[in-house]
C-alpha cells in the first residue's frame, strides 16, 4: 500500500499546480534530442514512455496532466494511456513533492520490526502533518511503500535515490540532519 504520490501537497506546493506548464520537449532542446535518440532504439515509440516520464519528473519534479498530454503527443498515444502508466507506478509523482521524498517500507516484515514507529518519527521530525503531504518548508514528503527489497535490514527507507537501512525512530533526527 502506498499513500503519497497521488495525495495532494500542502500550500507550499500550490504554486506548482497553478503555474502554467512549461513543456519539456521543446523543439531543438536537449531533452527533445534525447527523446528522439531514445525512440530510435524501439520499433514502437510508445516503448520510450517510461524514460520519457522520468525525464519530465527529473525536470519538473512531478508529472502533471499537462505533462501527460505533452508526453502523449510526443509518443503518439493518448493522455489517458499515459495517465494509466503514471498512476500504476508509485515512483511517478502526480503532485509536487518535497525536496526529499522519503519512502518507508511498511510491509509486514518491516512492520513487525517497528516500521510504523519509524513513519511516526519521520512525520514528527519533518513537520509533515500526514503521509503524502509536503512540509511547509517544501523540504520533505513522507509516504509508506511496499517492500523495498531490503527485508533483512528493517526498517529500510528510501530518500530520493538513496537507501538507508536499519532505521529506527531514534536515528531519524540524525538522518534528517544529514540531508542537504
Ligand atoms: S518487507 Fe520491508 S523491505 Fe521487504
Amino acid at each position: 500500500m502506498s499513500h503519497g504520490p497521488s495525495a495532494p501537497g500542502v500550500a507550499a506546493s500550490a504554486h506548482a499546480h497553478d503555474a502554467p506548464y512549461e513543456p519539456v520537449f521543446t523543439p531543438g532542446s536537449a531533452r527533445s534530442k534525447e527523446l528522439a535518440d531514445l525512440i530510435t532504439r524501439y520499433p514502437d515509440k510508445r516503448a520510450a514512455l517510461l524514460p520519457a516520464l522520468w525525464m519530465v519528473q527529473n525536470d519538473r519534479g512531478w508529472i502533471s496532466e499537462a505533462a501527460m498530454m505533452e508526453v502523449g503527443d510526443q509518443l503518439g498515444c493518448t493522455a489517458a494511456y499515459v495517465k494509466g502508466v503514471v498512476t500504476f507506478y508509485t515512483m511517478y509523482h502526480q503532485h509536487p513533492v518535497g525536496k526529499h521524498f522519503i519512502q518507508v517500507c511498511t510491509t509486514s516484515p518491516c512492520l513487525c520490526a517497528g516500521a510504523d514507529k519509524v513513519v511516526e518519527a519521520f512525520l514528527e521530525h519533518t513537520g509533515c502533518k500526514e503521509l503524502g503531504l509536503t512540509s511547509a518548508d517544501g523540504r520533505y514528503t513522507v509516504i509508506e511503500v511496499e517492500c523495498l527489497g531490503a527485508c533483512g535490514f528493517a526498517t529500510p527507507v528510501q530518500i530520493n535515490e538513496d537507501y538507508v537501512e536499519n532505521v529506527t525512530p531514534e536515528k531519524v533526527p540524525e538522518i534528517l540532519a544529514g540531508l542537504p
